[in-house]
């Protein structure tokens, strides 16, 4: 056992004994996600009862011959079926259709998506002439906006727990215009997301067409500016933290705000406080970037230069604030970093250290972490109650992908990303002092066996888990994360 002071704190009965890996044996996978034989499937078209017009379809056509060959439904019932009586996957859905039927004579209407913008829309934009009301951003909690995790089914788990305010994950505004269904896809949002978000990244001229198409078309809270994301996908375009490095974070701004003009959409900003270099940014932000109309500023507390490397540094945040008060009254200020301890976030709100806060991996591990801070107290939830929640999130899942094999994969697979992150929780009840986001987890062994499982660092268990959600994976089924994981568990009984 090597314990250090960056581990999690484990009261002495429930640690695990922990082999650690060899340096050699860590670092990141070759491929990441799953990957699994693909099954003929009946097409599209032809579930909706139309004819199939595509000239290379590889799909099925004859429902007959298709049930010739189909696997045998899981023992499950189909979900679609549970809630809204209908599923349109018909013949492709994988679980388990009493009498063969697809739809009840009480089915329910399934809400539509809002912001699902026909692509059309886009590429002959004409105005709209749609108003927006200003967003009060204060007081509020907000959930990061998270690439990859941030997607849909987690944000509208999110939203169970109480979460305020949901963004989409970051939208580069030059591929939106130019229509790529990927990108108009991150602006779709779930109807329980009450309070939202767009955010944007791209050049001056790209955002503010893309703040007037979206004003027209959308329906959002606000939108923001991306001047914070530090990794080569951004940086390489000039966009993300490259336009705060190279002082171009007015003229963006301030491009934003004439096309939002018209619709008098509210308009972030979402940045760090330092630089490349490590030098801090907070001068700069307050004399020159902020324009006066600018609605919110959400700051990283860390430096580009320290990416997610030691704590985020507070101090700066309150120093922002200080400055912020003084220059920039009717600015909203919303500080972000680190957030997970419920007594820290406490003495940050008493202290008015901003005026909003702003929940990313916190939330990754622990959803209900905005359920804690609205109530001020600290959830010991069980394994079953904490299972029960994951139904509820592999639901979301299924519900965004669909219950075909293709859409239950990806349901799984997108379940598995998140669950990089859940396995992290380490239950409060367990803990001899509070768990830290920046600690570094080590193995334990829960109050039952589900406490154990859903604690397991290993992805071989986090399969298990999706297994009991998603039903079996199908033969030949591979997964693996982006990282290696740290360790494994020895001698667990
Ligand atoms: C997986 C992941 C994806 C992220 N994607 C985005 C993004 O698309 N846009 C953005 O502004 N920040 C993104 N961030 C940064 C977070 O929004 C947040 O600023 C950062 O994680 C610090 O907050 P935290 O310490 O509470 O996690 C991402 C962070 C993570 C962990
Ligand atoms: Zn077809
Ligand atoms: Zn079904």
């Amino acid at each position: 056992m090597q314990e250090d002071e960056h581990d999690v704190k484990l009261l002495p009965q429930y640690v695990a004994p922990i082999v650690m890996k060899e340096k050699g044996e860590l670092g990141m996978n070759e491929w990441h996600g799953i990957k699994y034989p693909q099954k003929p499937q009946i097409c599209q078209s032809v579930i909706k009862g139309l004819t199939c017009n595509r000239k290379f379809c590889d799909r099925m056509h004859d429902v007959d011959e298709y049930l010739k060959i189909k696997e045998a439904p899981l023992d499950i019932p189909c979900p679609f079926m549970a809630h809204y009586g209908f599923c349109d996957a018909k013949w492709n859905c994988i679980y388990k259709h009493e009498n063969n039927e697809f739809e009840l004579p009480d089915k329910k209407e399934r809400p539509a998506y809002i912001n699902n913008v026909p692509f059309k829309l886009i590429k002959d934009f004409q105005p709209t002439g749609k108003k927006h009301e200003k967003f009060d951003f204060k007081g509020k909690l907000f959930l990061a906006p998270m690439c990859t995790v941030g997607t849909m089914p987690f944000r509208r788990w999110c939203k169970d727990f109480e979460c305020d305010v949901t963004c989409s994950e970051m939208i580069f505004a030059r591929d939106l215009l130019n229509c790529q269904a990927p990108e108009i896809a991150k602006l779709r949002r779930h109807i329980s997301e009450d309070k939202f978000g767009i955010q944007l990244t791209g050049n001056a001229f790209e955002l503010k067409k893309s703040v007037e198409i979206l004003s027209g078309l959308c329906e959002f809270e606000y939108i923001e500016l991306n001047a914070a994301c530090p990794q080569d996908v951004a940086v390489k375009r000039k966009c993300g933290f490259q336009i705060a490095q190279e002082n171009k974070i007015r003229n963006s701004v301030e491009h934003m705000l004439q096309g939002a003009l018209l619709s008098s959409a509210s308009i972030s900003l979402k940045t760090r406080i330092g630089d490349f270099q490590g030098d801090s940014r907070l001068q700069q932000l307050v004399s020159k970037d902020i324009p006066k109309s600018l609605n919110n500023i959400t700051l990283h507390g860390r430096t580009a230069k320290q990416r997610y490397q030691r704590s985020a540094d507070w101090q700066k945040l309150q120093e922002f604030q200080e400055l912020k008060q003084e220059n920039h009254q009717q600015l909203n200020f919303t500080a972000n970093g680190d957030l997970f301890n419920i007594d820290t976030f406490k003495q940050f709100q008493d202290n008015g250290v901003a005026d909003s806060f702003m929940i990313g991996r916190g939330a990754l591990v622990k959803p209900w972490i905005f359920k804690e801070f609205k109530h001020g107290q600290e959830l010991d939830p069980s394994s079953s109650e904490r299972f029960e929640w994951l139904k509820n999130f592999a639901w979301y899942c299924t519900e965004y992908f669909g219950s075909d094999r293709i859409g239950n994969e990806k349901a799984r697979e997108q379940f598995l990303e998140n669950y990089v992150y859940l396995c992290r929780y380490v239950p409060t009840g367990l803990l001899a002092a509070k768990q830290e986001i920046n600690q570094r987890n080590i193995a334990f062994i829960g109050r039952d066996e589900l406490e154990t499982l859903m604690g397991s660092q290993s992805p071989a268990d986090w399969v298990k888990i999706t297994e009991m959600l998603f039903g079996p994976v199908p033969e030949g089924f591979q997964y693996q994360p982006k990282h290696r994981s740290k360790g494994k568990v020895d001698n667990r009984e």
